[in-house]
């Protein structure tokens, strides 16, 4: 038995994060120990400012290293959440070292060359990387896990989305600065953000990435809709998508409304959904009890609620739901680790 233990120990990965200290690197820690993930060595990676610090995991106490170029030195995966820079400039160092890398950022995720993977629904793309995996972006993964059982028994011709992201999705700092400002508010002192481009407390606004002069859509906004293209395998998929930050800490919501080829009812979706891998349908009119941000936190499924007929489309191919998503959990540490337990290199020879 010890014998067992030892050789199953020994076959496990050297485990790397690099951004261990921030908002998704606190949940790949939590996650990894949630899920069992062999780790035989965990490597934990941060900038200058957090390296001599510590964090725990399964009992040990780990000291945060700086990131550099030997970081990746006998690491077998390395889970990147410390903003796309950070991956352009080091994904490719840790794959020539010999790791397998699940990056969390944008770096990579429309290279024609790296594989853009939600577990359910397309894990089989796993198997073509070439040494980088990329994780989709949250509010991409929070809408296509429910669309996508839909999606395969009546093809999703349109959709159109309206995000309402919470502070999380813009990293530990994001998350405090909404603490900070409604406690300001509520003892009315002044609070000028610093992390955010507006007011965060009481306040919702454009979601804070750049907008492109020419089309009047933000990043997240051209994310999502060109990630869904990719995931789906299916250009023609027509995305339109609104997205806003909300002053909720943790958890993305969206409104979501799509357009099948064949008629649906809300049944049809009911019943599909009811099987749907990684969905929990929170649906309860008597109730009015709908997917939230407060049970979506912390959890892996995402919510979803409100799933009734488009009124707008007399034809009848069209419904509107609402979803809600741990968008730390299933939009970055959870997917990525489903990810890595795909992987070969999570068993070493
Ligand atoms: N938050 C989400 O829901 C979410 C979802 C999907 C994808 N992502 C992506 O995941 C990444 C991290 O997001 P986050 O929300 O966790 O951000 P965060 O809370 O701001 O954490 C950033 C992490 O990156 C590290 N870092 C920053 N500069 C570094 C450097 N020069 N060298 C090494 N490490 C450095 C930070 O280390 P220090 O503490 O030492 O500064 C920290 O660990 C981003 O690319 C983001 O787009 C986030």
């Amino acid at each position: 038995m010890l014998k067992e233990m030892e050789r199953t120990v020994k076959n496990d990965p050297v485990v790397a994060i690099a951004g261990v200290t921030g908002a998704v690197g606190a949940e790949f820690i939590a996650t990894m120990d949630r899920r069992g993930f062999p780790v035989r060595k965990l490597k934990a990676l941060a900038s200058a400012r957090s390296a001599g610090k510590t964090i725990d995991f399964r009992g040990e106490r780990i000291v945060i290293e700086e990131l550099n170029e030997h970081s990746f030195d006998g690491v077998n995966i390395a889970l990147f959440s410390a903003g796309s820079g950070i991956s352009k400039k080091f994904a490719p160092i840790a794959v020539k070292a010999g790791a397998v890398v699940v990056d969390n950022s944008s770096a990579f995720r429309m290279d024609p060359n790296v594989p853009l993977v939600i577990p359910e629904i397309n894990a089989g793309r796993i198997r073509d990387h070439k040494g980088i995996i990329a994780n989709p972006n949250c509010a991409a993964i929070t809408a296509l896990v429910p669309l996508w059982p839909i999606h395969r028994q009546n093809r999703i011709k349109r959709i159109i989305i309206a995000t309402y992201q919470a502070a999380s999705g813009a990293g530990a700092a994001a998350m405090e600065e909404l603490v900070e400002s409604t406690r300001a508010n509520l003892d009315c002192k002044i609070c000028t953000p610093k992390v955010m481009p507006h007011p965060y407390a009481f306040n919702l606004f454009n979601h804070n990435t750049a907008v492109d002069p020419e089309t009047g859509y933000n990043d997240e906004e051209t994310k999502v809709i060109k990630e869904t293209r990719k995931i789906f395998e299916d250009d023609n998929i027509a995305v339109g998508v609104t997205c806003v930050r909300v002053p909720v800490l943790r958890a993305h919501c969206e409104a979501i409304t799509f357009e099948c080829e064949k008629p649906i009812t809300e049944a049809e979706v009911r019943s599909i959904l009811a099987t749907a891998p990684g969905v929990k349908i929170v649906d309860d009119r008597a109730k009015n009890y709908f997917p939230m941000p407060i049970d979506a936190s912390g959890q892996d499924d995402v919510l979803v609620g409100r799933i009734r007929k488009d009124l707008s489309d007399a034809s009848g191919h069209s419904i509107s739901m609402f979803v809600a998503a741990d968008q730390l959990l299933k939009g970055a540490a959870l997917n990525a680790i489903q990810i890595a337990e795909l992987l070969p290199e999570r068993v070493m020879a």
